[in-house]
């Protein structure tokens, strides 16, 4: 399992705030290549606030997280990123460290001037590779997340599943060594739910041993996908929520609760 293996994230007494609402409260965590982890918690409870902590898009009020990228160690903190070389650090900028990352929102977004295939490609534009490359990639990505033969459609041509899968394949076309999805499932019908599930396991973990964080408040969702749940839970109201691990015997009790129709669906 995981921890035979060094964390790529290592949160240390992480706390996040606003000015009037304490919303995480001194969270510790490491993540793992090769597994995925599923963090659950009650609406409010301050899943998204942390999975965007994670990914570098917002910065901690107090604490720490460390990330290690082929051999890079970089360190947030409330004063924004460095990078470590030899015994000294150095501010750089988040874009760096962020492009080890892929992040799929709840609600799947396309840029509506571009169709399917150009909005899966956007990373690797961004990052102005040769256009050739660019094509052999989206072709492959299409594939991968079913949607051959759709890449010239546009947003208003697809049904709320494939834009969620282009959303996927976006995320996942520059080969991020994590990926964060924020309830990736939640908008989607159980059959579309499990084939969004299926690309994600298979692309992320299975071909390249690399990490998937799936914010979900279905407990199902995460019994029967990830290797570790973690819980957000708020203990009193005026402290932020506190990160409760359990043990992966826990996976197997919420199976067992899971309704008899959801188990059928996913064995
Ligand atoms: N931009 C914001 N400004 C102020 N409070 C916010 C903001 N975003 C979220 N919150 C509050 O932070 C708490 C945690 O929110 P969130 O992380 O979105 O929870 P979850 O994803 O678990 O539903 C909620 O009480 C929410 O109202
Ligand atoms: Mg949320």
């Amino acid at each position: 399992m995981p921890n035979t293996q060094q964390p790529i994230i290592r949160v240390d007494n992480l706390s996040f705030n606003y000015p009037e609402e304490a919303v995480l409260k001194e969270i510790n965590l490491e993540i793992y290549p090769g597994e995925c982890l599923a963090i659950l918690g009650l609406s409010g409870s301050g899943k998204s606030t942390l999975l965007n902590l994670l990914a570098s898009l917002d910065t901690p009020t107090a604490g720490e997280i460390h990330y290690v990228f082929q051999d890079q160690e970089y360190t947030v903190d409330s004063d924004g990123l460095t990078l470590k070389k030899g015994n000294t650090t150095k501010p750089i900028s988040r874009d760096t460290l962020r492009s080890h990352f892929g992040f799929v929102f709840q609600t799947p977004f396309m840029l509506g001037n571009f169709n399917a295939s150009d909005n899966i490609g956007l990373p690797l534009r961004l990052r102005r590779k040769p256009v050739k490359e660019i094509h052999h990639l989206e072709n492959e990505m299409l594939n991968a997340v079913k949607l051959q033969g759709k890449g010239n459609l546009s947003a208003d041509q697809l049904s709320g599943g494939q834009r969620q899968r282009v959303a996927i394949g976006r995320a996942l076309i520059h080969r991020p060594a994590v990926v964060f999805a924020d309830e990736p499932t939640g908008n989607l019908d159980s059959a579309t739910a499990k084939g969004v599930m299926e690309t994600f396991l298979n692309i992320v973990i299975k071909e390249r041993q690399n990490a998937l964080v799936l914010v979900t408040h279905d407990p199902c969702v995460a019994a029967y996908y990830a290797d570790r749940i973690v819980y957000l839970v708020k203990e009193t109201p005026d402290e932020g929520s506190v990160l409760v691990h359990r043990g992966l015997e826990g996976l197997e009790d919420i199976r067992q609760h899971c309704s008899k129709a959801v188990q059928h669906f996913f064995n």
